[in-house]
């Protein structure tokens, strides 16, 4: 296997065809242990070529232009390091919309529409003015497929980073959700006042020494304090998860990612906390992903 850029191979000569451009590419990432080497090398010539994947693959012969091969050869030179191929275009679809993404955001996981999912079903009327609360927004792709789906909805991001919340409200207005979206720089609720309907939270929580023994896609381009949740990976709920019952409004849901083996003790901290962890919910692939807890009215832990 060759180890990242060390033996550069500039690839096929200019104004040769796209099918020749990929089969390159995908014999370069799959010699640095790139995962679906094919589907990353196609992404990554559509961006370069500024081209669909219909047209890819409708015209497969048409040259690539020096442009669009030196952007290509840099593409795959990047994706080689093992940079995800979402940092590398920019980019990451979530809940089939566009978050642009920073280094202080994390790449948003499809495992996380769970939560909306899981706050959509708890919706009974959705043209309402359901005031939300996203604690640890991130790229704000939580809040931001909330509001695209509540169109009276009122919604606050908070995050700890600057840098995040910048790009959240880049995001936001760039979905067209600038007039009903704000954020704030908060460590986690304190300060923040008032009460919400429906409060969604992907907090970090990865155990600190997990970290280094994540896939370098993770553990050298997600942001560290997206990641990491202490010693045990609880330390943010054990934080956060105290100053929810005052910021659920009457009838109200906090809906919480965890992983797969956390639904106990986060749990146990809602109760001590007064809330009704109500439901679990799995992802598509079988993981127990989220808690959803009431204000009101305790009941059984029921699995879906
Ligand atoms: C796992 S990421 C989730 C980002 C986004 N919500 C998503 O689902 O893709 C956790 C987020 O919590 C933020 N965070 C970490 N500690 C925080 C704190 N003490 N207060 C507020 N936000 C915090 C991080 O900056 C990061 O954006």
């Amino acid at each position: 296997m060759k180890q990242g850029v060390d033996t550069i191979d500039f690839g096929p000569e200019p104004g040769s065809g796209l099918d020749t451009w990929l089969a390159w590419a995908a014999a370069e990432l799959g010699d640095a242990a790139v995962d679906q080497p094919r589907r990353d090398a196609r992404l990554l010539l559509g961006h370069a070529a500024g081209l669909d994947t219909t047209t890819l693959v409708a015209h497969p012969t048409r040259p690539l232009g020096a442009a669009g091969a030196a952007a290509f050869r840099t593409a795959v030179a990047r994706r080689r390091c093992r940079e995800p191929v979402s940092r590398i275009i920019g980019r990451r679809e979530f809940w089939s919309l566009d978050f642009k993404l920073g280094p202080a955001t994390l790449d948003p996981r499809p495992d996380s529409e769970t939560l909306v999912e899981a706050a959509l079903e708890t919706i009974t009327e959705r043209h309402r003015a359901w005031r939300l609360l996203d604690l640890g927004c991130g790229s704000g792709c939580l809040l931001g497929a909330l509001l695209k789906e509540l169109p009276l909805a009122f919604g606050v991001g908070i995050d700890l980073d600057p840098a995040a919340l910048t790009q959240a409200r880049d995001n936001a207005a760039g979905l067209g959700l600038a007039g009903r979206a704000v954020f704030a720089a908060m460590d986690w609720s304190a300060g923040l006042a008032g009460r919400f309907d429906l409060i969604v939270c992907n907090p970090p929580y990865v155990p600190s020494a997990a970290i280094a023994g994540l896939e370098p896609e993770v553990r050298s381009w997600d942001p560290g304090l997206a990641l990491d949740g202490g010693a045990d990976g609880l330390a943010a709920y054990r934080r956060l998860v105290p100053g929810l019952p005052d910021l659920l409004a009457g009838g109200g849901r906090a809906i919480i990612e965890i992983a797969a083996d956390q639904a106990r003790p986060v749990a146990a901290l809602l109760r001590q906390a007064g809330l009704a962890p109500a439901t679990t919910r799995r992802d598509l692939a079988g993981r127990l992903r989220c808690l959803v807890a009431e204000a009101f009215a305790p009941e059984l832990v029921k699995e879906k």
